[in-house]
C-alpha cells in the first residue's frame, strides 16, 4: 500500500499509530536539531518531524528535498507541542522513521501556495503546477460538487442524461462555429455544436420527455472574462410544459446549488419584464444586488416629460432622452471624484458626451453642473422624482434612449463597485421575460433572432408574426445572477408551418432553410409534442459561486485571453500529409 492515510486525515486520535503518506513536499524548515517538513496532497497538509539527534542520516536526507519533490514516509503520529489551529491535521505531526523518494522535481517556475508569486501565463503554460495550488484545488472541487449535485437534483426529477454528438453540422446560434475538415468526404466539413439546441428538441420528437446533459460547447467568438471558446452547459429540455413549468423546474435547480455549494437558502426569485430591465437598469442582465434604478426625467419616445421647457440648456432640448440614478449619501462626492466620473463615462467604451450632477447636500441646498439654467426649485422637483433625500446625489445622462440607457447601466454599475454594493458572498438572482423575438442589425439590414431561431412567439403575438416582427415578443427567459446571464432558454417552435414562418423572417430562403433544418422540420411533421427548456452557463455560474469573475479559475485548462493553449501550444500547425489527407490546400502563409 502506498499510503495508509491523505495528508489531510490524521487527527489528534490517531496519535501513536504508524501511518505512511505519500504526497509532495510542500517546504522545509531546518530549526536546529529539528527539521520540519510540509508534506502536501489533494486532500492537506500534514507536518512531519527529524530529529538531527535522533536520525542525524534521515534528517539529511529529508533536508536535501527539494519543493514538490514526491516522497512516501513511514511514521508515528503524534500529538504536536504548539498547536496549529489553522489547518485541521494541525494538532499531530508525524515523526518519520522512513523517506522514500518516489520522484524528484525541478524547481517549480513559481510558488505553489495560497498565493503564487507567477504572473499569468507562466501559470498558464504550467497549469498542471498551477492546479496544484489551493485556491484552484477549491474551484475545481466546487465544480466537481456542482455538476455532482445537478445531476441528483435532475435524475430524482426523472430527467435523463443523453448524449449528443460534436461532430454535426453548422448550427446559427449568433457566434461562429469551429469547424473540422472530413478525410473520408473530400471537401466537406463537420462543426463544433455550439450547444446541443437541435438534438435535445430531436430527443423531444422522440419521447424523452425530460432531458439533461453536462455537456461542452463551442463558439468561435472573441474572449472576454466569462467566454471561452469551449465551455460547459448544463442542457435541459423538456415536453409538455409551459414558461412557468420550466422556470419552476430550473428556479428549483438554482435554489439546490446555492444550498448545496454555499448552504443559503434563497427565496424565490424575482421577475422582471426585458423592457421593464431596460427602463429601470438600462440593460438585459441587472445586478439586483443593489438598487439604484433609473428615473426618466425625459423621453421623448415614450412621451415623458418632466423637465419645464425654455430652460435653454441644449444638451437637454437636443436630447431624445435624460435619465439619471440617485446615488444614496454620495452628495458630499468631490469635484476630483465626480470629474472621475465623467471621465468614466467619457471612455471610448462607453462613449458618453458627459455627465450632469445634482449634490442635494443634507442642509437642503443644491449644488449642480447644470445651476446656470435650473434654479433650485427645480433641482428639488427633479429630486423629488428621483426620491432623493438631503445628502443624495443625482448623476444624470442625456442623449438618445437606447444609448443613454447603456452608458447609464455601466455607471449605474460602477457606482455599485465603488459603494462597495456588489458583495461577492451575496446572490441575487432574478428571471428577465418576455425578450422581442427579433432584433434588427442595420448593418446587414436584416433580423436577427435575439435568442436563437427555434424560439417560439409568444401565442398573443403570433398573428402579428410577419406584419409586424419588430413588435413580437419572444417565449423565452434569461436567469440572471449578479448581473451576469448564467441562463437562458425558450418555448419552441413545435409546428413546421410556424418554423417556417420565422425563418422567412431571419431571410432564408425555403431551401436554404431546408438544406440547413430540413432535418428539423420534418421531424416536427412526425409528432413534435409542444416543448421548451434552458440551458445554464455551468463555468459562469461555478464562478459566480465561487465568488470570481473569471470563468478560467474554474476550468481546469482552459484557452488563454488569445484562445491559446500555451501549455500544449494549440492551436498549432498540423503536418503536410495531414493537409493533403483532409484535401485541403495550403496557400502560401501556412506552408
Ligand atoms: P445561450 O447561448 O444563451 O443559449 O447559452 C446558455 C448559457 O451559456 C453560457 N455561455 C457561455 N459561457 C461561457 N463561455 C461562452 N462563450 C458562453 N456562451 C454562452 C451563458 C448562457 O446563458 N441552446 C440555448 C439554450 C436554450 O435555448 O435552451 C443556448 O445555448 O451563461
Amino acid at each position: 500500500m502506498y499510503r495508509t492515510h491523505t495528508c489531510g486525515e490524521l487527527r489528534q486520535n490517531n496519535a501513536g499509530e504508524t501511518v505512511r503518506l505519500a504526497g509532495w513536499v510542500q517546504r522545509t524548515r531546518d530549526l536546529g536539531g529539528m527539521t520540519f517538513l510540509d508534506l502536501r496532497d489533494r486532500y492537506g497538509i500534514t507536518q512531519l518531524t527529524f530529529s538531527m539527534d535522533e536520525q542525524p542520516e534521515l534528517c539529511k536526507k529529508a533536508r536535501k528535498l527539494g519543493r514538490e519533490y514526491v516522497i512516501q514516509i513511514e511514521g508515528k503520529v503524534r500529538e504536536r507541542s504548539s498547536k496549529n489551529r489553522q489547518i485541521p491535521t494541525g494538532e499531530i505531526e508525524i515523526e518519520v522513521s522512513s523517506i522514500t523518494i518516489l520522484n524528484a522535481s525541478q524547481t517549480p517556475p513559481f510558488t505553489i501556495e495560497e498565493e503564487s508569486d507567477g504572473g499569468d501565463e507562466l501559470r498558464m503554460k504550467y497549469r498542471y503546477l498551477d492546479l496544484r495550488r489551493p485556491p484552484l484545488r477549491e474551484n475545481m472541487i466546487l465544480r466537481h460538487k456542482a455538476a455532482l449535485a445537478t445531476r441528483n437534483y435532475l435524475a430524482s426529477l426523472e430527467f435523463m442524461e443523453i448524449e449528443t454528438p460534436f461532430l454535426i453540422k453548422s448550427t446559427p446560434e449568433g457566434a461562429r462555429d469551429f469547424v473540422v475538415p472530413s478525410r473520408l468526404h473530400s471537401g466537406e466539413f463537420y462543426a463544433l455544436p455550439q450547444s446541443p439546441q437541435t438534438f435535445k428538441q430531436l430527443l423531444m420528437v422522440s419521447g424523452y420527455d425530460k432531458y439533461f446533459q453536462i455537456v461542452r460547447c463551442f463558439r468561435d467568438e472573441d474572449l472576454r472574462a466569462d467566454r471561452q471558446p469551449e465551455f460547459t452547459q448544463i442542457d435541459c429540455e423538456m415536453s409538455f410544459v409551459t414558461r412557468e413549468d420550466v422556470i419552476q423546474t430550473f428556479e428549483g435547480l438554482a435554489k439546490h446549488l446555492v444550498k448545496e455549494i454555499k448552504g443559503i437558502e434563497i427565496g424565490s426569485i424575482p421577475q422582471i419584464s426585458y423592457d421593464d430591465a431596460m427602463r429601470y437598469y438600462g440593460c438585459d442582465k441587472p445586478d439586483i444586488r443593489f438598487d439604484m434604478q433609473f428615473v426618466t426625467l425625459q423621453s421623448r419616445k415614450e412621451n415623458i416629460q418632466h423637465i419645464q421647457p425654455n430652460h435653454g440648456f441644449k444638451v437637454f432640448e437636443e436630447a431624445e432622452a435624460v435619465i439619471g440614478i440617485c446615488v444614496k449619501g454620495a452628495a458630499e462626492y468631490t469635484r476630483k471624484q465626480l470629474d472621475e466620473l465623467t471621465d468614466f463615462v467619457k471612455r471610448p467604451q462607453i462613449g458618453a458626451n458627459g455627465l450632469i450632477y445634482v449634490r442635494y447636500a443634507a442642509d437642503d441646498t443644491f449644488k449642480s453642473s447644470v445651476d446656470k439654467f435650473f434654479n433650485a426649485d427645480t433641482l428639488k422637483n427633479w429630486a423629488t422624482h428621483f426620491s432623493a433625500q438631503p445628502g443624495d446625489l443625482l448623476l444624470i445622462m442625456a442623449g438618445e434612449l437606447d444609448k443613454t440607457r447603456k452608458q447609464l447601466s455601466e455607471l449605474r454599475l460602477e457606482m455599485g463597485t465603488r459603494l462597495g454594493l456588489r458583495k461577492k458572498d451575496e446572490f441575487k438572482f432574478l428571471w428577465v421575460l418576455d425578450f422581442p423575438m427579433f432584433e434588427f442589425n442595420e448593418e446587414d439590414n436584416r433580423w436577427y433572432a435575439m435568442h436563437h431561431p427555434f424560439t417560439s412567439p409568444k401565442e398573443q403575438d403570433m398573428a402579428a408574426l410577419s406584419s409586424h416582427p419588430e413588435s413580437v415578443k419572444a417565449n423565452a427567459y434569461d436567469l440572471v445572477l449578479n448581473g451576469s446571464e448564467i441562463a437562458g432558454g425558450s418555448i419552441r417552435i413545435h409546428r413546421r408551418e410556424i418554423q417556417e414562418i420565422v425563418f422567412d423572417i431571419l431571410g432564408f430562403s425555403r431551401d436554404d432553410a431546408k438544406e440547413k433544418f430540413g432535418f428539423l422540420m420534418n421531424a416536427f411533421e412526425y409528432g413534435a409534442p409542444p416543448h421548451g427548456g434552458i440551458a445554464f452557463g455551468f463555468d459562469r455560474f461555478c464562478a459566480l459561486l465561487g465568488g470570481y469573475d473569471s470563468i478560467r479559475d474554474f476550468i481546469a485548462f482552459p484557452k488563454n485571453n488569445a484562445g491559446r493553449d500555451t501549455m500544449i501550444d494549440s492551436p498549432s500547425e498540423i503536418d503536410s500529409n495531414q493537409w493533403d489527407e483532409l484535401h485541403i490546400k495550403q496557400n502560401k502563409s501556412n506552408s
